[in-house]
Formats: structure tokens, C-alpha cells, sequence
């Protein structure tokens, strides 16, 4: 156990509550940033240290950092993501962190430059990162399994089709496991892997193969619908704003791609899009027991 904590912002969210079990499995050191603390101790029980605080406040954010050795960087998709993020880097700086690992956007929303909001904030703060006397790495995953295929996935058991935009553009969906194992290890190394690493499961997958395997699964036809994209609103939030900048560029193709960077770090494959569905179907069929 190396004697310095591991801080964990986003700690309380999907991907962050996913790392921050396996690093107490691991018998490491945790320490979670979080206004619930409530919930938090509900989820992760006496292992992990809880420091109360927000991104805003920035005397929080010192007292939490206060004698870390290393962090996890996790924020959601918002208007103050850049702002935040930084926020709590600077303070990493200033503390003399060893080490950030930050969750980015997916490549595709990053580059080219203008691509979308969000991934302009996330480089953002990949740049700032980057001015900073810290050793830091960005993982930039794709689109997660537990989030959009998850969704599907949801409108599929109620009856509805696949509705995709273009039902043949493909997306090289990540398992938030494969993503949360890549960031304890990278956490954990003795070194980082690289400044940035894309992070994507097995297979490209379109709408129309998932309409297929889900068809296969459930033993009954799956349809497809095609349908634009739906426009933001010009009165939509940042993150609503965000996600129908996703859909144009999943439509248009820019999300269908693989790396190996999860292979060559874990030593295994990603999980796939099968195996997701299959485990996803069967924890629907227990809940309805
Ligand atoms: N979904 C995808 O396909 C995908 C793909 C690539 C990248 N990403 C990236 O993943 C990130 C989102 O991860 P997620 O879905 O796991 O997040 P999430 O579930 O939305 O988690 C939100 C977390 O942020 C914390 N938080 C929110 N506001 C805070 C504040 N003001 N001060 C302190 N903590 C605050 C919450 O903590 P408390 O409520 O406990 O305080 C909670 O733990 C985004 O940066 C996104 O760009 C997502």
C-alpha cells in the first residue's frame, strides 16, 4: 500500500464509484472529493476518507489535496467543466501531486479542434495540464457501453427500435470497466503509458449488428429506425447541447474506431458489445424475478 492517498474527484458518479471500489479492493489509500457525503459513505462505506468540498470552492479543494499523492481527474459534462478541472489541478500543482490521471472526452470530440464543446473544454484543460510541473496522463475513451448502448438497450425492452441517425455508422463502444481498470493502472504504475491514450473496446459496432444481436438475445425481431439527429436547442444546457453535437459526429462516422491501448496495458481484450448485452439482459430478467 503506498502511504499517500489517491484522491478521487467524480468519485460519486458512474465511471468514479466504478474506480474507486477497485482501488479499496486493492487495498489502496482513497480519499473522495464529494458535496454528498451521505452517499458516499453509503457506497463505499469506512474505506474510503471523505473530504466535503466543491470545484467552486477552492478552500476545499486545498484541504482535500492536502498530502495526496495522486488523482483522479473526473468531472461531468457542464459548463464549468473546463473551470473546474483546472481549478483542481492548479491545486494539485500547488500541493505537489506526483501525479493526474484525468478522464477526457473520446478522442473524436476532441480533434479536430471545434469538433464540440466538450471536447474543446476537455483540451483545454489537457493543455493547462500540460503547462503544469506535474506528471499527468488523459485518458480519451470512447463512447461507453453503460451509457449509450445501455440506453438502447432500454428503449429496445420497451418496445421501441434501434433509432440511430444512420444506422451504419459504427462506434468502438468501451466497457466503463476497461476504462476504470486502464485508470488504476495508470494510477497505480510506476510510470504513465503516454500523455494521451484513446481508449476503445474490441469492435466497431453499428445500430443495425446491435438490432441484430439484440434480436438474437431477446428471440424476437429488433427493428431499426433511421432518424436525423435532433438538433440542439438554442435553449438546451451545455451538456444537452453537447449531446446532439455526439449524435452528428457518431452519424457521420467519426466514432468508429479501435486502439489496442487496453489490450497492451491490461494484458487482456476490452470487453465486448456482446458480452455487455448478454450481462445487461440477464441483470434486467433478475430485477423483474
Ligand atoms: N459517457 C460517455 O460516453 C463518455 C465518453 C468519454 C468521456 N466521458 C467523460 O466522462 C465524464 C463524466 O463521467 P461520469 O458520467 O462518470 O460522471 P457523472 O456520473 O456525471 O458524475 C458526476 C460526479 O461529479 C461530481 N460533481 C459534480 N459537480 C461537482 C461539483 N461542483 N463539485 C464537486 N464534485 C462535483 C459528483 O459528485 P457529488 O455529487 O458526490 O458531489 C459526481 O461524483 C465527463 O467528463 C465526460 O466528458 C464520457
Amino acid at each position: 500500500m503506498s502511504a499517500a492517498p489517491i484522491l478521487v474527484t467524480g468519485a460519486t458518479g458512474r465511471l468514479g464509484q466504478i474506480v474507486v471500489k477497485r482501488l479499496i479492493a486493492l487495498d489502496q489509500p482513497v480519499r473522495i472529493f464529494t458535496r454528498r457525503p451521505e452517499t458516499a459513505r453509503s457506497l463505499f462505506g469506512p474505506a474510503a476518507r471523505i473530504a466535503v468540498g466543491e470545484f467552486a470552492d477552492g478552500a476545499s479543494l486545498a484541504a482535500a489535496i492536502r498530502d495526496a499523492g495522486r488523482l483522479l481527474l473526473l468531472s461531468p459534462i457542464g459548463e464549468t467543466l473546463a473551470a473546474d478541472q483546472i481549478a483542481v489541478a492548479n491545486a494539485a500543482a500547488a500541493a505537489g501531486l506526483h501525479r493526474v490521471v484525468k478522464i477526457s472526452g473520446s478522442d473524436w470530440t476532441i480533434e479536430p479542434p471545434g469538433s464540440s464543446i466538450s471536447g474543446d473544454a476537455h483540451a483545454a484543460v489537457e493543455r493547462h495540464l500540460r503547462s503544469l510541473p506535474v506528471e499527468h496522463v488523459s485518458l480519451r475513451p470512447n463512447a461507453w457501453m453503460q451509457v449509450s448502448l445501455a440506453n438502447t438497450i432500454r428503449q429496445v425492452l420497451a418496445g421501441n427500435p434501434v433509432a440511430a441517425a444512420n444506422p451504419d455508422a459504427g462506434v468502438g463502444y468501451i466497457d466503463a470497466r476497461d476504462i476504470a481498470d486502464v485508470a488504476v493502472h495508470e494510477l497505480l504504475a510506476d510510470g504513465i503509458a503516454g500523455e494521451t491514450l484513446n481508449l476503445t473496446g474490441p469492435d466497431v459496432v453499428t445500430p443495425r449488428q446491435i438490432a441484430g444481436l439484440l434480436s438474437i438475445a431477446l428471440k424476437r425481431p429488433v427493428d431499426v429506425a433511421e432518424r436525423p439527429p435532433a438538433g440542439a436547442s438554442p435553449h438546451g444546457d451545455f451538456e444537452q447541447r453537447a449531446v446532439a453535437q455526439f449524435a452528428t459526429l457518431i452519424a457521420a462516422g467519426r466514432a468508429a474506431t479501435t486502439t489496442d491501448v487496453v489490450a497492451s496495458l491490461l494484458g487482456r481484450a476490452p470487453r465486448g458489445v456482446e458480452t455487455f448485452i448478454s450481462e445487461h439482459l440477464a441483470a434486467e430478467a433478475a430485477l423483474a424475478r
